[in-house]
């Protein structure tokens, strides 16, 4: 199976067009260690010809742009994202679609009725696209026996609720519900590889942990350093915890738990907020994550599995 990272960054991107943490000021000075990066969206294949978009980011045009694969010119108006699954209702995870109201035909939409609750009301987005593609809403269950997406063929998916954070305009935000948040195995049945993608993980419950130890990649949440990176910075006045962010470092922080992970799986940060160290690639916390052989996604990053 391909994955193919299309945008690594967090809600905001990187830069982030309105701040100037020491990152954002770096990386738009051209300082070599920083590399920009769009809005969380990963796109994944069996065949390279039909590719499940995961998340529509805010970025998505330009993401397509970058990875010619999803335009292969057969026709006059051709695409070759089939389905789109969201992971949640976040603005960084949907607004894309808008983008995409150019569909000839409804957009095949992979979603749990939580997050369409959301996209119905708090940000309407189902009936905005209803006067444009329409979208042709396909039910995301949560049981473990998992479903197939007839579009593109030889991927098996199963999603697993997480505890993270619904988006503002949601009725559930600060108590999320099941569902809200999911985590993803992508296992390609041919060749028995799994590929765990979880972009926004604000608690590691069994099932997650379960998850992650039976995967060959794990592909997780990478937002913050430590839990009060904002609030330090004077950035917010949230902590990662309360965002639906675990923290890489400090107790039971991401980083306790990849050093867990049996060897031999494939550890990759995704979902980087901009005010992160690690976006430096010269930095301690950049170095500490190498030592433990944990990488950090970049837009155009390719996941062979
Ligand atoms: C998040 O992951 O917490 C959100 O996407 C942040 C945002 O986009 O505003
Ligand atoms: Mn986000
Ligand atoms: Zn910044």
């Amino acid at each position: 199976m391909k994955v193919h990272v299309l945008g690594s960054a967090a809600g905001g991107g990187f830069p982030q067009w309105n701040c100037n943490c020491p990152n954002c000021h770096a990386c738009r000075q051209g300082d070599p260690r920083f590399t920009a990066r769009t809005q969380s969206s990963i796109t994944i294949s069996a065949d390279t010809q039909n590719w499940v978009l995961l998340n529509a980011s805010p970025d998505i045009l330009q993401q397509i742009r970058s990875f010619p694969r999803l335009q292969p010119a057969r026709s006059l108006r051709d695409t070759a994202i089939r389905a789109v699954l969201l992971m949640d209702a976040q603005i960084d995870h949907t607004t894309g679609l808008y983008m995409l109201r150019e569909h000839r035909q409804p957009l095949e939409l992979w979603c749990h009725p939580l997050v369409r609750d959301d996209l119905v009301s708090g940000n309407p987005l189902f009936k905005v696209l209803g006067h444009y593609c329409g979208i042709d809403w396909r039910e995301l269950r949560l049981d473990v026996s998992g479903f197939e997406i007839a579009s593109a063929p030889g991927l098996h998916f199963t999603a697993l609720p997480l505890i993270s954070n619904a988006p503002p305009y949601s009725p559930h935000r600060d108590r999320p519900q099941p569902g809200d948040n999911v985590g993803l195995t992508v296992l390609e049945p041919a060749t028995g590889k799994r590929l765990f993608y979880a972009p926004g993980l604000g608690l590691m419950e069994a099932p997650v942990w379960a998850a992650m130890q039976a995967a060959d990649c794990v592909l997780v949440d990478g937002t913050l350093w430590t839990d009060d990176e904002m609030i330090t910075l004077g950035a917010s006045k949230k902590t990662s915890r309360s965002m639906g962010h675990l923290p890489q470092t400090g107790p039971g922080g991401m980083i306790e738990w990849l050093d867990q992970l049996p060897a031999g799986i494939r550890k990759v940060l995704i979902h980087i907020n901009n005010t992160n160290p690690i976006l430096n690639a010269d930095s301690t916390q950049r170095r500490e994550l190498t030592e433990r052989g944990i990488e950090v996604a970049y837009d155009g990053m390719e996941i062979d599995l």
